[in-house]
This record gives C-alpha cells, sequence and structure tokens, in this order.
C-alpha cells in the first residue's frame, strides 16, 4: 500500500502563522498515522512564489525575488522542523522541475484544444490571487480580504476551456462520494457545479514574474494553475515518469476551506484534460481563529507558531490542534485556553501519570515491571479505545482520535485510584497483586504512547523509552503494538518531569528555564504591568498550620447512595462518620453509579456549614481529585482505617 499526501503550498509574502501551521500539523499527524499502520507515505509540502505579493514584498525589502524566495525558504523550513513536520519532499514553484512539468501540462492541454486566447475583463483581489466576479464582493470589497481593494483589470489572457467539464466533474462525485470531505464542502462544490462553469483565465499579461506560457512566452501562466501543477511536479511529472507511475496519483490533498474549489474543480478539469488520474481524496479543513477572529497580518490577529512551540514545546501545540478542534471545522485559539489545555491535558494528567508510574515502579519493584497483569477491565477498556482511535484516524476525525487515546489515560489514572497501589504495598500478601497492577499501568501507558506517537511524536518516543519499550519508535505498527499485551517484563527509566505545570515554569523563569513566558503580545510589551503583576504575586498566601488545622477532614464510609432527580452530576449519600451518621450531596454522579459507592471508605470535610443543593441539606463534603474537563475520582483511604479517623 502506498499514500501520497500533500499540503497546500503557502504564500511566502509572510511568515507562517498558527492558521497554515495548523494545516501542515494535522497533516503530519495524518502522514505519522499512515507511516505507523505500515503504510509506504510520500508527505510533500512546499512554497508558492510566483504570487504578485511575493514580488512587490521582495521589491519592497530591496531584493532580487529569487533571493527573497531563498531566504523565506529558510524561515518556512525552519518552523516547520521547529514543529516536527516529517516532510518527504519540500517544493518551490521557482524550481525547473516545476517549470518543467507546468510547461507541459499547459502545452498537452494546449494541443488538447482547451485553451484559447480571449480578454478578461473584471475584478482580481491579490491577496487571494483569484479573479472575483461582482457576486463574489462585499460591499466591493473581497470578503476574505476586506481592508483592501480589489482591483480592475482588462487584459489579453489565454482561457481554460473549465465550462467543458462540469458534467465530468459531476459525474465524478457521484460515483465517488467521498472524494472531497467533510460533506459540508462536497454540499458546497455540488451547489457550485449544478449551478454551471465559466471558462477561466490561465495565464497573465505584461508581468514578468512567473513561468512563461510555452506557446505564447510573453504571457506567464496565472499563479493558481502553476501552483496547483507542483503536486505532479513533485511527483515527477514530465521529469521522472518512474516515479509519477509509483506515486499518482496522490492519495490526499489536505487544504484549507477557502482554496477547496480550485482543488475539486479546476484542478481534477486540469488533469482531465492532461489526461491523468485524479487524487483519490481532498479533505477541506477548517479555519483557526484567534480569540475568535480571523488570523491575518492585517488586522494584527496573527499568532506566530514559532512563538507558541517556544514555550512548552512542538508536542503540547501538535496535541492542541489536533485535539481541540473538529477537523473539518473552524476553531479558536487563546493563550489562556492554550495554557489551560496543557496544564489539564499534559501536566496534570499523562505527565503526571507517567511520573507516578515510574516513581511507583522504583518505591515497590526496583524500577522493573513483570508479568502477569490482571489484564481484566483496563485490559478491555485499552482495546475498545485503540479500536475507536483507529476507525476515527482512518477517516480524518483526528480530534476524535486524539479523545479516544486520551480516554486510556484516563483509564489508567482511574486504575490507580480505584487499586491504590501505595496501600497493597503495606502488606506483603499483596505482593503479586502489586506487581500485577504495576505492570497494567505500564502496558495502559505503552498503549496510549503507540496511540499518541503521530500525534506528539518526541514525547511519546521519550515515554516508550521511559517504560522500557525495546521497538524503535519507527517499528512500531498499530496493528500489532496497539493493543494490550499480557507478557514482557520491562525495565523502566526515572527521567524529569514531562511537562511542568505552567505556573512552575514560570516560577523558575530564572533558573534553567528561559524560554519566554506564555502571555499576549499586547501584555508582553508593557513591561510595568508585568513588573507589578510579579509584585502582587510575591505576596504570601500561604496558609499557617493553624489555618490549616482549622478544616476537619475525616474518614467516612458510604452507607447508601441515590442519584439526585433531575440532575446528572449530584448523589445523595448516607455516610458513617464514627459517632454520626450524615447526609452529603456530592458531585459525583458521572464518575460513580450509586451501587458502586456503597461500602466505600472515603475522605470528607467534616465541619462545613450545611448547604442546601437540588432542595436536600448537605452537611460537609466529599474529597475528589477533579481534573478539569474530566470526571472526578474520590479519594481513596485503605478500608480498615475506622469511620471518623482525622486526616491531617
Ligand atoms: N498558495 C495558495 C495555495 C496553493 S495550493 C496549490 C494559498 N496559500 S496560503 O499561504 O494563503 O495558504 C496556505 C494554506 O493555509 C491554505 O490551505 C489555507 O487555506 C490555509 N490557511 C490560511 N489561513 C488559515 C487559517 N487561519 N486557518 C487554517 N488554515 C489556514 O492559499
Amino acid at each position: 500500500m502506498r499514500f501520497f499526501l500533500t499540503t497546500a503550498i503557502d504564500y511566502v509574502n509572510s511568515r507562517p502563522h498558527l492558521g497554515t501551521a495548523y494545516e501542515k500539523v494535522t497533516a503530519d499527524v495524518i502522514a505519522r498515522y499512515s507511516r505507523l499502520c505500515g503504510v509506504e507515505t510520500y508527505f510533500m509540502m512546499g512554497n508558492d512564489e510566483h504570487s504578485q505579493n511575493v514580488y512587490r514584498r521582495a521589491v519592497e525589502r530591496g531584493l532580487d525575488p529569487l533571493a527573497y524566495c531563498d531566504q523565506m525558504e529558510q524561515e518556512f523550513r525552519a518552523v516547520w522542523k521547529q514543529l516536527d513536520c516529517s516532510f518527504d519532499d519540500f517544493i518551490r514553484t521557482t524550481e525547473p522541475r516545476h517549470k518543467i512539468a507546468v510547461q507541459k501540462l499547459a502545452q498537452v492541454s494546449f494541443d488538447a484544444g482547451d485553451i484559447y486566447e480571449g480578454v478578461y475583463e473584471g475584478w482580481y483581489c491579490v491577496s487571494c490571487e483569484a479573479f472575483k466576479q461582482e457576486k463574489d464582493l462585499v460591499g466591493g470589497k473581497c470578503p476574505l480580504h476586506p481592508t483592501l481593494t480589489p482591483e480592475w483589470i482588462r487584459e489579453k489572457n489565454f482561457f481554460f476551456r473549465l465550462s467543458k467539464y462540469r458534467d465530468a466533474l459531476l459525474q465524478h462525485f457521484a460515483l465517488n462520494p467521498a472524494f472531497l470531505q467533510p460533506d459540508v464542502r462536497r454540499n458546497e462544490i455540488l451547489r457550485l457545479l449544478e449551478a454551471g462553469l465559466e471558462d477561466i483565465s490561465m495565464s497573465r499579461a505584461g508581468q514578468s514574474w512567473g513561468i512563461p506560457l510555452p506557446f505564447a512566452p510573453d504571457n506567464v501562466v496565472y499563479v493558481w494553475f502553476d501552483a496547483l501543477i507542483n503536486y505532479i511536479a513533485a511527483a515527477g511529472y514530465g521529469t521522472d515518469e518512474g516515479k509519477l507511475e509509483k506515486w499518482w496519483p496522490a492519495g490526499l490533498h489536505v487544504v484549507g476551506k477557502d482554496i477547496t474549489r480550485f482543488h475539486t474543480v479546476v484542478w481534477p478539469a486540469m488533469l482531465m484534460s492532461a489526461g491523468l488520474p485524479l487524487p483519490k481524496q481532498v479533505f477541506g479543513h477548517g479555519w483557526v481563529n484567534y480569540g475568535g477572529q480571523r488570523m491575518s497580518k492585517s488586522l494584527g490577529t496573527s499568532v506566530d507558531p514559532a512563538d507558541v512551540a517556544g514555550r512548552f514545546g512542538a508536542d503540547p501545540l501538535r496535541l492542541y490542534l489536533t485535539k481541540e478542534i473538529s477537523y473539518g471545522s473552524d476553531g479558536d485559539f487563546t493563550f489562556e485556553r492554550y495554557e489551560e489545555r496543557y496544564n489539564v491535558d499534559l501536566a496534570n494528567n499523562l505527565g503526571n501519570l507517567v511520573s507516578r508510574l515510574v516513581a511507583m515502579a522504583e518505591k515497590y519493584r526496583g524500577l522493573r515491571v513483570s508479568p502477569p497483569g490482571s489484564g481484566g477491565r483496563l485490559a478491555q477498556v485499552v482495546d475498545e479505545c485503540a479500536a475507536r482511535y483507529r476507525s476515527s484516524m482512518d477517516v480524518y476525525a483526528l480530534h476524535e482520535g486524539a479523545a479516544a487515546a486520551f480516554r486510556v489515560v484516563d483509564a489508567a489514572n482511574e486504575f490507580i485510584a480505584e487499586t491504590a497501589p501505595w496501600a497493597l504495598a503495606r502488606d506483603p500478601a499483596n505482593a503479586e497483586r502489586l506487581s500485577g497492577v504495576l505492570f497494567d499501568v505500564t502496558e495502559a501507558v505503552r498503549v496510549a504512547a503507540v496511540l499518541l506517537l503521530p500525534i506528539m511524536p518526541s514525547s511519546c518516543a521519550e515515554i516508550l523509552r521511559r517504560i522500557g519499550e525495546p521497538t524503535p519508535v519507527a517499528d512500531l505498527r498499530i496493528e500489532r503494538d496497539a493493543r494490550w499485551r499480557a507478557g514482557g517484563a520491562r525495565e523502566l527509566v526515572k527521567g524529569p518531569s514531562l511537562w511542568p505545570r505552567s505556573e512552575e515554569k514560570t516560577a523558575s523563569g530564572g533558573g534553567a528555564d528561559r524560554r519566554p513566558a506564555l502571555k499576549e503580545p499586547k501584555v508582553e510589551e508593557n513591561a510595568t504591568q508585568a513588573t507589578g503583576g510579579a509584585a502582587a504575586a510575591a505576596e504570601d498566601t500561604r496558609l499557617t498550620i493553624d489555618d490549616f488545622m482549622k478544616v476537619e477532614l475525616r474518614v467516612a464510609k458510604v452507607l447508601d447512595a441515590e442519584a439526585v432527580p433531575k440532575s446528572k452530576k449530584l448523589v445523595k449519600l448516607r455516610i458513617d462518620v464514627g459517632n454520626e451518621q450524615r447526609t452529603i450531596v456530592a458531585g459525583i454522579a458521572e464518575a460513580y453509579p450509586p451501587d458502586q459507592l456503597v461500602g466505600r471508605t472515603i475522605v470528607i470535610v467534616a465541619n462545613l456549614k450545611p448547604a442546601k443543593l437540588m432542595g436536600i441539606e448537605s452537611n460537609g463534603m466529599v474529597l475528589a481529585a477533579s481534573p478539569e474537563g474530566g470526571l472526578p475520582t474520590l479519594l481513596a483511604v485503605d478500608e480498615s482505617i475506622a469511620p471518623g479517623t482525622r486526616v491531617r
């Protein structure tokens, strides 16, 4: 099996922003997942250089356009490298292989009678590099570039007979329902095709920056007609027929929703004209906005992915982009939300799980973990999540794949809370059970790391190293390795915290961690405000021991539990606190069905003033670890501890 995967090639008039980075990162997740499935994969990215904006930017900087593009190539490559994008090829439209492919396709199409001379008169948006009809403009402006005024042009152009291919395109869509995903984009394009197609300009007159038409060298190829050909140019069209045979047609073009029309109408028609097979699929992803606004340099709402990755590393950003945005829909980024998700998913959840596992393995078993484990329910949950992960990733529901992998992490954390290895360790009679528990947790962490490998490649490689996985990362395979294994002793390895909580990082600013603090760009500029914040943080708000001792924490036993009517979260508990029984209403119903609560030994705050919840008086509060966005896990105490015992 082979898979040729492409992203859109970027205009180089400015550096990458978080929106363009989103496309590259999510495509990279797809490429890495494909390799993990054992599929021979060719993943390409590149730069689109023959744009008027690129030419103008070079002139502004007093540079020759090609020299400017050379510089930008280095900037783009550096950002993609920082984000760990594993492309196999990077094409530039000024390369000879691209020029050969463009001229060949233009000639073949011309010879087929699909290109003819005419005059274009109408609007042109230089930022879109697209001809616009009156109906495309809102208040005389391009809706995507409202700060710019479109140009009115009248020039002799060569036209491509797009209209000729309307019926063939409709038929292609009908025969290949999955050609364009997600379905909402498919419906948009079908409506457009049904309304009819007009021929389009495929050349520009009076410009020097571009590829000359082979049959009319005074004209250059229109930048979109030029750019689309990059995909077959990289596959060897016109330069390496053997390579073309091997890799074309592409398995998937990943592009933004604004340019799906070019990829599913114009591009297939160009390929039909040249007698080449069509790509198997196009995925039109949504937009990443910044704080609800379109990301744009001119509007001051552009986020530099290098800055974001510079704070916590590439993997947390890759996880955010994959997990927090439903693939195919629009999503949003803010620095607050990003930091919050970092703390919840990585610092508190996965990172903490790995640290606890290694610490317990060291304390109780000298870092050596051996089978047999108990398997049981944890094994079943892990295998179910792995299956859900695969079925999601196979249809590019990347966010659901990421969520399924994180359910493995949650299950492992819950398993630790339920089995309480620290309690087992107190009695030598539990030695075998304790070994089994540690083995099971290691196994769950291993599977989670394999599933998350395409999303967080370097951290997951490190997690696998720490749990003593012997298979080199590049040799791991989803079919064989993302499933529960009953055997295999492991030597765990200690290491520093993978993802320290972000406040801790800020606090250590003067030490080894010199990366920039994660702040809004506006705030960063305001030095006095930052100093003021630091001064406020210096005020000592910690409790004295006397303050703490005012809180009466006690062990309690659950005697009875029943769901609170009309509430998803609340459960009513009757508990024994040693010298009395009382009622507590707790928000743990989503994590624990009532019958699983009866008989548990828990910890409560015993001296809270009574409060009414859904009309029921609650006398105290149950303690639970409550990850943000996750389910609570009750604080577990050894059953042998008598109700009423003080916790301090
Ligand atoms: N050069 C053309 C593509 C030619 S492909 C044959 C182009 N370049 S671009 O630099 O403007 O955009 C590159 C890709 O980034 C496009 O797929 C575009 O949709 C995507 N994005 C640009 N801004 C984006 C967001 N804010 N969010 C998500 N994707 C975004 O178009």
